[in-house]
């Protein structure tokens, strides 16, 4: 239905009325108009009037209304704003937009220019018919729902869901506006909070968005990011995502059937996806806030970090014993370590001089790895350091309530922070990566504690004049002097938040809410948005600096981010349970939009062990990010450390390698479509309504199974596999077939073994294992062609893939003549007729790398060829069945460019 010439139809009903545009829904509940008459009536115990339709008009497809407030009331949150504008229409077929705000005066927004968007269009009278939503809202109170017109299910619906609750509050400080929510729904998002009920978010719960300095390792807790998002599945196999654009702290309620928004500023700016699958949800979705940034091929390599190298002969040591372990290594990280008393853009010059890092990194290139180092956002408040210096002379800085630079307190000690909103900032942070990277060549920049993380807490803080800041010995303990004077309504708004569940004010270890960006902005509307503001000028100074494709790694993210940042999911714990949440983790990653994404293996803080370190491992090695990183007081973890984990680490490395073709052109996926590349089991397969609690196993791209160990003592996992034959990737011996409907099955998993399964129908491009990705890439591809089984028999059957490759590291990725291959590949069984084909896009950059396709893995059968034909022409190969599995027959020898188009026929 549409609001094409919208027409308002009206219905009374008791004291209220109802209208809607147009497509007035026979299913629309009379219900709904009771509660509406009920809340309208229970309006002295709210907290609001409400609001009534005071004027309406249409313009092409969209709406504008003009709500009123119907008696104007105040209550401890403030006086409701007397007039309200209302906007709602389609971006899209598929994206429908409603935005509220104050009609007098502007209101803060998440800025167009960090996060453009398109504004909501006229669509075509045809585009318009086959729009995905119908509108409709009561007129008094004010309340809307959003309607699926295909099926009539009403996805949002705000008119006073509740008898206890307001249809719509808008102060200044306070917005609230509820939705109800089918007791059947399976709902994900809200994040960042590591979620120890599992990745389906659970009814009774509040999730409180502001981004706090709080490790992971804490659960049920606000942590780095702000993802006002949600995505609902219903219990027909429907979902739809909902997005509330807006920057400002929230907590989110939701109960039984109720989802409550409590938010303290900014506007209401909801934007609905259509979907109805997981995966156009997220088309739509990221088609609103930028696609994932397209991610250099040597990050899906392996990383090794920590916080507490003492030196780079340390640093040198790791990379030298990783390859004398025979273990996969592509990136060396440091951490704060290698700074000048933990000065941005510096070298510590005892131990980690200029020329010996310098020959560090051309090694670390010479030899195909790659070199990324952290920055924090606080810059040294110290008159001889030239990045102070700039800074000053830019004016860059975040200004406290009296105009001043806002002094925090950080790892150098006292600091000034960076407006990333300024129009200076892009000069200024470009000009200090430049210069260094100038000085060492890095690959990459990490960029962490940007929630911004401050060790003080004050409206304005200032040096002490008696003794030394920082005290070395008590780094994060508070060493300026703050004042809590000059409070303002922003760093004490009525309505609190349940930040760190009750215990942090807004300003708490942060800074002050009061303090301002360029041109006025309140940091209490801007602080979720400043690791997003520092990811996006970073990327720009990476991509100006090294002229390549940037990587950036960023701890506090906001919606929109992914377009210019990977994320790891913050300081875990090197506990069994933070292995088992790393999983939800990425998972909700994924889904805002933010696909490049790992937990730090092996746990960050504590001491981590043999038999944690070795499961982590072998669920890290499928993460899409996968680094080992730890604490400076635990324990060290590199992988060779213990021969147990050497040996899991070889194994689950080796197949990550192996697979890297395909999880880069997953990487293409996400970047051309939004589609995560670890995902959850529900994004493909809904056979079973258990299926969307399932966040202990996920899926790499739609076919490939991950199943790891999370408990100790453990030798086997009782794991879901949905319907159809799933074959162990590691050597294609094992097989589990399920006919048409999924079940748990126990697999075995010693000690050295993850259990990962392709599924039937589709076909992986795999190169080699090798221990960078760099020597990977001169390796012959395989593609293994998983055909279904059932009952053990050979069936008919087809299965596909595809692969996209490029250099890895061109700013842009995308199908380019001459620099990118697209190859999609086919394969067919009928009774004893077996064929492969490839349909090629753009070749030549394959031909011009020399890639070949040399075997292929045929999963699911064992009958041996009887004749090849490989392009219509008898062959010489080598045939292999796998003879202890018998489902299995590799085809050797082929020698065909991956770069041309090819067939593959044979009969058995
Ligand atoms: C923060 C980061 C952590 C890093 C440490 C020192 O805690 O989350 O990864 O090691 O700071 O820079």
């Amino acid at each position: 239905m549409s609001l094409v010439m919208p027409k308002v139809s009206k219905r009374v009903a008791g004291t209220s009325s109802v209208y809607q545009i147009e497509a007035w829904r026979s299913s629309w509940s009379p219900s709904l108009v009771s509660i509406a008459e009920e809340e309208n009536d229970g309006a002295a115990e709210s907290i609001s009037g409400g609001y009534k339709v005071t004027s309406i008009s249409h313009q092409g497809k969209s709406v504008e209304a003009v709500l009123q407030a119907i008696s104007p009331s105040s209550s401890t949150f403030g006086p409701d704003i007397p007039l309200l504008q209302l906007h709602a229409g389609y971006v899209s077929k598929d994206i429908f937009h409603v935005h509220i705000t104050d009609k007098a005066e502007p209101r803060w927004e998440v800025p167009d220019t960090l996060l453009p968007r398109q504004h909501t269009q006229h669509l075509s009278l045809a585009q318009s018919t086959s729009s995905e939503f119908s509108f409709s809202y009561t007129e008094s109170p004010f309340g809307f729902s959003i309607t699926r017109t295909s099926t009539g299910e009403v996805l949002f619906n705000s008119t006073s869901p509740s008898s206890n609750l307001d249809s719509l509050v808008f102060k200044d400080q306070y917005l609230e506006i509820s939705t109800s929510v089918p007791v059947t729904s399976s709902l994900y998002g809200f994040g960042e909070s590591t979620l120890p009920a599992g990745f389906k978010l659970v009814p009774g719960n509040k999730y409180t968005l502001w981004a706090e300095d709080v490790g992971s390792v804490n659960p049920n807790i606000n942590l780095y990011a702000s993802l006002p998002f949600y995505m609902d599945a219903r219990s027909n196999g429907n979902v739809h995502g909902v997005l509330l654009l807006n920057s400002n702290g929230m907590d989110v309620l939701y109960e039984a059937e109720l989802l409550t928004y409590k938010v303290i500023g900014g506007v209401l700016d909801f934007y609905f996806f259509a979907g109805p699958s997981p995966l156009s949800v997220m088309e739509q979705f990221t088609k609103l806030i930028g696609r994932p940034a397209p991610m250099p091929y040597w990050s899906l390599g392996f990383h090794q970090c920590r916080y507490g190298y003492k030196n780079i002969t340390d640093v040198e040591t790791v990379v030298a014993t990783y390859k004398a372990k025979n273990i996969p290594l592509d990136v060396m990280w440091n951490d704060i370590d290698y700074m000048d008393v933990y000065k941005d853009f510096t070298f510590d010059p005892i131990n980690y001089p200029v020329d010996q890092v310098k020959v560090f990194v051309d090694k670390l290139h010479a030899d195909g790895q790659k070199y990324v180092i952290i920055i924090d956002p606080g810059i040294k408040y110290e008159a001889n350091y030239s990045t102070y210096q700039h800074g000053i002379e830019k004016d860059v800085f975040i200004k406290d309530v009296n105009g001043d630079n806002y002094l925090g307190q950080v790892w150098p000690g006292p600091v000034h922070f960076p407006d990333f909103l300024h129009p200076n900032a892009d000069s200024f942070w470009t000009k200090e990566i430049n210069d260094f990277h100038d000085i060492v060549p890095f690959d990459g920049l990490w960029i962490d504690m940007n929630e911004a993380s401050n060790f003080c807490t004050g409206i304005s803080c200032t040096l002490p004049t008696d003794s030394s800041c920082p005290n070395l010995e008590e780094q994060t303990t508070c060493c300026l002097v703050c004042s809590d004077a000059n409070m303002t309504q922003w760093d004490d708004p009525p309505y609190k938040i349940n930040s760190s569940n009750g215990e942090r004010p807004l300003g708490n270890k942060t800074i002050a809410t009061s303090a301002t960006h360029f041109g006025g902005i309140l940091e209490y509307d801007a602080h979720n948005l400043y690791g997003f503001s520092e990811a996006i000028v970073t990327n720009r100074a990476l991509r100006r600096s090294l002229k390549k494709r940037p990587f950036v790694l960023s701890r506090s993210t906001f919606i929109g981010s992914g377009a210019y940042t990977a994320h790891w999911t913050g300081d875990n714990g090197a506990t069994w349970n933070d292995l088992a949440y790393s999983i939800v983790g990425v998972l909700n990653s994924g889904l805002v939009g933010i696909p490049m994404v790992g937990a730090d293996i092996c746990g960050f803080s504590g001491d981590t062990w043999e038999e944690l370190c070795n499961r982590w491992i072998q669920v890290g090695a499928f993460y899409p990010f996968a680094r080992d990183h730890s604490e400076k007081n635990s324990k060290r973890q590199e992988l060779y450390l213990w021969d147990s984990v050497t040996d899991s680490a070889k194994k689950a490395l080796s197949l990550r390698y192996r697979l890297l073709p395909f999880l880069y052109t997953l990487v293409f996926e996400a970047h051309k479509t939004g589609a995560p590349m670890a995902r959850p089991l529900f994004f493909h397969f809904n056979e079973d309504p258990s299926i969307y609690a399932i966040d202990k196993q996920f899926l790499l791209g739609q076919s490939v199974l991950v199943s790891p160990v999370l408990t100790p003592n453990t030798t086997e996992v009782k794991a879901y596999f949905p319907a159809g034959t799933w074959y162990n990737l590691f050597d294609y011996s094992q097989l589990i077939s399920n006919g048409d409907k999924g079940s748990y099955h126990t697999v075995a998993a010693p000690m050295d073994t993850i259990n990962v399964h392709v599924h039937e129908g589709s076909i992986l491009p795999l190169q080699e294992a090798a221990l960078t990705t760099v020597a990977a890439r001169k390796t012959p591809f395989t593609l293994v062609i998983a055909f279904s089984m059932k009952q053990g028999g050979e069936d008919a059957g087809k299965a596909e893939g595809a692969l996209f490759l490029d250099n890895g590291e061109d700013v842009v990725m995308g199908l380019e003549s001459g620099k990118s291959t697209f190859v999609k590949f086919n394969a067919r069984r009928n009774e004893r007729n077996y064929g492969v084909e490839s349909v090629v896009k753009e070749g030549s950059f394959a031909l011009k790398n020399g890639w070949v396709l040399q075997k292929i893995v045929v999963l699911g059968t064992s009958s041996v060829p009887r004749r090849l034909l490989v392009n219509g022409r008898e062959a010489v190969h080598t045939v292999q069945v796998n003879k202890a599995s018998r489902v299995s027959l590799v085809i050797s020898g082929l020698g065909l460019a991956i770069g041309r188009p090819f067939t593959l026929h044979w009969t058995v």
